[in-house]
């Protein structure tokens, strides 16, 4: 039986997908609110294919408890958020679930920790807790690394689809676990020692988020001279070995936008690039704020409540907010006391901000700017509604005349 550990957006399908591929699943959070929906059969986050799955997975007897299991293997995918002064990896909810887990599973268990944490890290937090506790790991326990990379909006794809990365201390172990996710992983898995595959998920995004910075500096310097950075970058991607990434407002989601940081945070005299690609990226909604400002002055518009942003999740077609650009360009406005501008996400079912609509047309009635910051098939379906209005749009989806970009 596997114990599955935290069943957020990484815990919840991968406990699915063992589920439906036969093995014996019991799922636990510490959020009792959350397993008593999961109970009910209710989701709290929306996915595609999440719901067929979920179905197929209590068919094959899933269950959700607060309770952790006795049993010999467990997937710990709890959260693993940084520290904003230090901008290093907190453990302390990895830590945790770790320590009850030892409170009661059998000899010879194997942890296989998806949380992404930073290089090094379970040598300096996991293993020392571990021995403290008088567990001789390699024989009471074993150790293993299986960081999660699958994008929200195509997980229940990914998981089945995308090569992963088993790092373990003893390559037979490893060679069980890869057999395990085999269960449902049709991509390649790779088997190597722990400290690569922790330093290899965070090598990842760190490339992607210096890609994106790229391109987001790109739109500020064509800015700057008024010359078209999506033809620049089209074009450009001609070359054939030339591959840029599109610019943005900003990037947010849980994975590109924090996990940079734990190589800031431990290594900050080597992480020149890094660094400033995460304060790039960050600047974005600044940028942004730029772009509404010319637009209000262009049209002498005085009153920030005309304004609209469309989109508070982080990326399209998603619910999740987190670190989202709206989110962090919204924390702006409030500094500098613009107060007032509307908001609207058709995927964002909760009020989360102020000014918040839940009706696309009651909020397009009261602005006359909208600012498109997610990309959701939803506006690309319904741009004839938002021909009238001033538009800053800040992911290229609006081919028509006048429309503003970054
Ligand atoms: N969300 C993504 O797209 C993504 C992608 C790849 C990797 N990751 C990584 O996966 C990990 C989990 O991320 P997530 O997005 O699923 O987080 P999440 O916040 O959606 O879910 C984590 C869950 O863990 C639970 N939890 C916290 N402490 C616990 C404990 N001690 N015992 C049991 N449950 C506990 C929380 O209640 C929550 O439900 C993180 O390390 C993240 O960096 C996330």
């Amino acid at each position: 039986m596997i114990n599955v550990i935290g069943l957020g957006y990484i815990g919840l399908p991968t406990a699915l997908m063992f589920a439906k591929s036969g093995m014996e699943v019991i799922g636990t959070d510490i959020d009792s609110e959350l397993v008593k929906l999961l109970m009910q059969g209710k989701l709290v986050f929306k996915e595609n294919g999440l719901e067929n799955l979920f179905n197929e997975a209590v068919k094959n007897g899933i269950k959700f408890t607060t309770e952790y299991q006795k049993t010999d293997t467990y997937i710990i995918a709890v959260p693993t958020p940084y520290i904003n002064s230090s901008k290093k990896l907190d453990p302390k909810y990895v830590i945790s679930a770790v320590n009850t887990v030892l409170d009661l599973c059998v000899k010879g268990a194997v942890l296989i920790i998806e949380s992404t944490i930073s290089p090094g890290s379970i040598d300096k937090y996991i293993r020392p807790q571990i021995e403290k506790r008088g567990f001789i790991i390699g024989e009471d326990v074993h150790l293993v690394h299986a960081p999660e990379r699958i994008i929200p909006g195509n997980m229940i794809y990914e998981l089945e689809h995308n090569s992963r990365t088993i790092g373990a201390d003893n390559p037979v172990i490893g060679e069980k676990v890869k057999k395990l996710y085999s269960r449902f992983c049709k991509g390649e898995i790779i088997v190597t020692d722990i400290r690569t595959a922790e330093m290899t998920k965070v090598v990842e995004n760190a490339y992607r988020d210096v890609n994106i910075a790229f391109a987001n500096e790109l739109v500020k310097i064509c800015r700057a001279d008024n010359m078209d950075v999506y033809e620049i970058i089209r074009i450009a991607n001609k070359h054939p070995r030339v591959n840029i990434l599109q610019p943005g407002p900003g990037v947010g989601g849980h994975c590109i936008s924090v996990d940079p940081w734990f190589l800031v945070g431990d290594y900050p005299d080597l992480t020149n690039l890094i660094l400033t690609a995460r304060k790039i990226n960050d600047s974005m909604p600044t940028h942004v704020l730029g772009r509404i400002r010319d637009i209000m002055r262009e049209h002498k518009i005085t009153d920030i409540s005309k304004v609209g942003i469309y989109g508070l999740a982080y990326k399209e077609n998603v619910d999740d907010t987190r670190e989202s650009p709206t989110l962090q360009l919204l924390k702006r406005m409030d500094e500098h006391l613009a107060f007032g501008v509307k908001v609207y996400d058709p995927y964002i079912k909760e009020r989360i901000v102020d000014h918040q609509y839940m009706n696309f047309e009651d909020f397009l009635n009261e602005i006359e700017i909208l600012v498109i910051m997610t990309a959701h098939d939803h506006i690309k379906e319904n741009l004839d509604l938002i021909k009238g209005k001033l538009i800053l749009d800040t992911r290229n989806i609006c081919n028509f005349k006048n429309v503003y970009k970054l």
